[in-house]
């Protein structure tokens, strides 16, 4: 059982994983075995009632309540098992604890952002505490996205107008995908996270590592620098001269750039200002106006801060 539950479905992560699972089983080994019986007895009455002599013919067969009562308790007694055993797991999935610690997360065209509760902000990677309820209220910033992690069995929709909620408990620590399950556009397939579970001391040291990050006096294009990695805007624009969904930003400040409209500038500080916060003002050749603003999003710091990284990348 447990070895035929490994080639079916991912690690089990979380604590309702196990519960899922179980049901999932229960189907699949229910509905084999239905469908294993009902195949021989087709077969069985096939071979048995065959039409052996020319002049054969089937005798009148009114019905048999005996028959037609047990086909019909079985399947009920089945479905409606299999519905309270799902409404227990769903409602398990939807009510949090009271106690949960809250995320906002927001999904944007193509990444992810996670907003912790002192105002720290982590891009693509969901960083939680192990063995503690967590509690994440969504929204989108564009389209609608779908936020799926299969080794926690949870899966939420995202929408632009709306929270929407969804919660877990990774007992031990580890590290599981997060996949985008609602196409989204041309880098939906690009728009993966991370979980990271890590032990409480762990998580707490590195939130308050994170916030001495957002804050103070650090030099401009090392705040850039983090505010890059934050807003995951490494889901579609590279450093290293690679194409992504978005320009490479290597060799990007002062380069002269061709858009879709066949105009064409040089990319200096108001170009590149322009281009995050009027992302599709100006759109370069070769690629789809895919970049969700950022005006409203970034303070004007950080958007100095990110020129003066994107200038760094020479
Ligand atoms: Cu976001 Cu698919």
């Amino acid at each position: 059982m447990e070895r035929l539950k490994d080639y079916f479905l991912p690690e089990s992560a979380s604590t309702f994983a196990s519960d899922t699972d179980g049901l999932f089983m229960f189907i699949n080994i229910s509905g084999g075995l239905l469908l294993l019986g009902i195949t021989i007895a087709l077969i069985w009455f096939s071979w048995k009632y065959k039409r052996r002599r020319e002049d054969e013919v089937t005798p009148v067969i009114r019905h048999s309540t005996i028959l037609e009562v047990t086909w019909t308790v079985i399947p009920l007694v089945l479905i409606l098992f299999v519905f309270a055993w799902g409404f227990r797991g769903w409602a398990t999935m939807r009510n949090a604890p009271a106690d949960a610690y809250e995320v906002y997360v927001t999904g944007l065209s193509f990444g992810w952002q996670f907003t912790y509760p002192n105002g720290v902000i982590s891009g693509t990677e969901l960083v939680v505490p192990a063995g503690r309820p967590v509690r994440l209220i969504m929204q989108s910033r564009d389209v609608i996205h779908s936020f799926f992690v299969p080794d926690f069995r949870i899966k939420q929709d995202l929408m632009p107008n709306r929270y929407t909620t969804a919660w877990f408990e990774a007992p031990e620590p580890g590290e599981h995908v997060i996949f985008c399950t609602e196409f989204c556009g041309s880098g939906h397939s690009a728009m993966l996270g991370k979980v990271k579970v890590v032990p409480v001391a762990e998580f707490e040291t590195w939130l308050t590592a994170e916030k001495a990050k957002t804050e103070g006096d650090l030099p401009l294009a090392e705040l850039g620098r983090n505010v890059f990695n934050q807003q995951g805007c490494m889901a579609c624009h590279s450093v290293d001269g690679s194409a992504g969904i978005g320009p490479t930003f290597k060799g990007l400040a002062g380069s002269q750039r061709s858009f879709t409209d066949g105009s064409s500038a040089t990319a200096d500080d108001n170009y590149l200002r322009e281009s995050i916060l009027r992302s599709n003002a100006k759109v370069v050749a070769g690629f789809a106006p895919a970049m969700p603003s950022y005006q409203g999003v970034l303070s004007d710091r950080q958007v100095d801060a990110l020129i003066a990284f994107i200038k760094e990348q020479q």
